[in-house]
């Protein structure tokens, strides 16, 4: 939650609800945000009031529940006037207030408003005049979640950026059963605070002075003309990486061993194949790099000799592998001064004193650890967890996506460049 506070101050959240069952489990988002820190307001449709009360938002918030763009603050009786407390036009202010709107539940109707920019109340206005990051949970009938009309809405919103926590399948109010169902609360409220900590890095300009190259996805060792040695990256993490140290606006290599992932914008992108392939290519390029990240799941061993035949299946086969060059060490001993190299470390459990020896064996300066024993993180998924670990020091970087995640460790090494080992959150272990 810190990473994601503007100076101390708490993120402000806009909760949109729109008229559907699940409007109830609003209020627990509203509780679940304030939680994690937020200053919560709440918007609601007109179809949101005939399920729940305006009453229960301002209660939970202690702040005023905006149910009309009319309404405001004007005398008693009086004409409306959409202004707030401060005689601001209340549907920009509160636009420009907000660190983040997130519309939960999200109707089928509010998507389609979203998706062709309509501004008919409140709520819509508002998602057209803010700039912040928009999280949508949809709840809704399963066919007409489906529908093509909802489905391309949702593609449109997507590629804007707008973030999706998708509806869970299950018994629907409705009496079907499919995919429609609100998101938990948890999921809503931890892709809010997700994007929050995004969203407080994107004015960073701060690796100007850098060229990082990155290595990412994992090698193929190729057995025959058809199979290969392989493992399971994805080069998710790689290219997170990649992505937000060129938003960063620093210059990026991108070395990568094949992913079904498209290149960042604007990163020079280097597509290798295999272990060999990849050492060449970070070699090639290691005199233009101020940083060097290896992210990349290389392979370890090769085949000795490998068939020029397509192998026959007869019976079991022994392949004879032998050793791959270590690419992070080779860059150690050539690398030029003042070029930092960062290894990473994917292991089966969180123990940084083996880890830290992984990194001394390799020369690294620092080795960002990660525990690919554990669910959901690590191998070829979204999010990751980690530690940043260096020669005096241990920092924790928690469950985030990757894109976070990846925001984290570029922080840590302008903080190694800086001679500062750490970040305000350093755990020291
Ligand atoms: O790609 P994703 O699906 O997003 O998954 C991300 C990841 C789990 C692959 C990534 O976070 C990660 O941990 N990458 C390193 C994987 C790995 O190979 O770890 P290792 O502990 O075996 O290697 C240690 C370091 O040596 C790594 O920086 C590796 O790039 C490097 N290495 C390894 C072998 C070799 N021959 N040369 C190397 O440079």
């Amino acid at each position: 939650m810190a990473g994601s506070t503007k100076n101390g101050v708490a993120p402000r959240v806009m909760v949109g609800v729109c008229g559907g069952v699940a409007a109830y489990k609003a209020a627990e988002l509203v509780r679940a945000l304030q939680e994690r820190g937020a200053d919560v307001r709440v918007a609601m449709t007109r179809a949101a009031e005939e399920f729940v009360r305006p009453l229960t938002f301002s209660s939970l918030t202690g702040h005023r529940t905006i149910t009309n763009m009319w309404s405001g603050w004007g005398d008693e009786g009086g004409p409306p006037t959409g202004l707030d407390e401060r005689g601001q036009i209340e549907h920009i202010s509160e636009a420009q207030a907000a660190d983040a709107v997130v519309v939960a539940p999200a109707t089928a109707h509010v998507l389609a408003k979203m998706a062709h920019g309509l501004a008919d109340d409140f709520l819509s206005t508002m998602l057209l005049a803010t700039t912040a990051p928009a999280i949508v949970a949809p709840a809704m009938n399963v066919n007409m979640w489906n529908h093509a009309a909802t489905q391309a809405n949702v593609r449109v919103l997507r590629e804007r950026g707008v973030v999706f926590v998708e509806p869970e399948s299950g018994y629907l109010a409705c009496g079907m059963t499919g995919s429609g169902r609100l998101a938990s609360v948890e999921a809503i409220a931890q892709a809010v605070m997700d994007a929050l900590a995004v969203a407080a890095h994107e004015s960073k300009r701060d690796l100007a002075d850098e060229t990082v190259l990155v290595t990412a996805g994992g090698t193929r060792e190729a057995i025959d003309p058809v199979r290969y040695v392989g493992n399971r990256s994805s080069g998710k993490m790689g290219y997170a990486i990649a992505a937000v140290a060129r938003r960063r606006v620093a210059r990026v290599i991108l070395v990568s061993a094949p992913t079904a992932l498209q290149p960042p914008e604007g990163c020079a992108f280097v597509p290798v194949t295999t272990a060999e392939e990849m050492r060449v290519a970070v070699m090639e390029h290691l005199p233009e790099a101020t940083v060097v990240v290896g992210a990349a799941a290389v392979a370890d061993f090769r085949m000795a000799k490998v068939s020029a035949e397509k192998l026959r299946r007869k019976g079991a086969l022994h392949l004879e592998l032998e050793p791959t060059e270590d690419i992070v060490r080779g860059v150690v001993k050539a690398r030029g001064a003042g070029t930092l190299v960062i290894a990473f470390a994917a292991e089966m459990d969180a123990d940084v004193e083996l880890a830290r020896e992984k990194m001394r064996t390799k020369g690294a300066d620092a080795i960002v650890l990660n525990d690919v024993s554990r669910g959901g993180i690590g191998f070829d998924s979204e999010r990751n967890a980690a530690v940043f670990i260096t020669a005096e020091r241990a920092v924790e970087i928690p469950e985030n996506t990757k894109r976070a995640v990846a925001e984290r460790i570029l922080d840590e090494v302008l903080g190694l460049r800086a001679g500062n080992h750490t970040s305000r959150e350093t755990k020291v272990r």
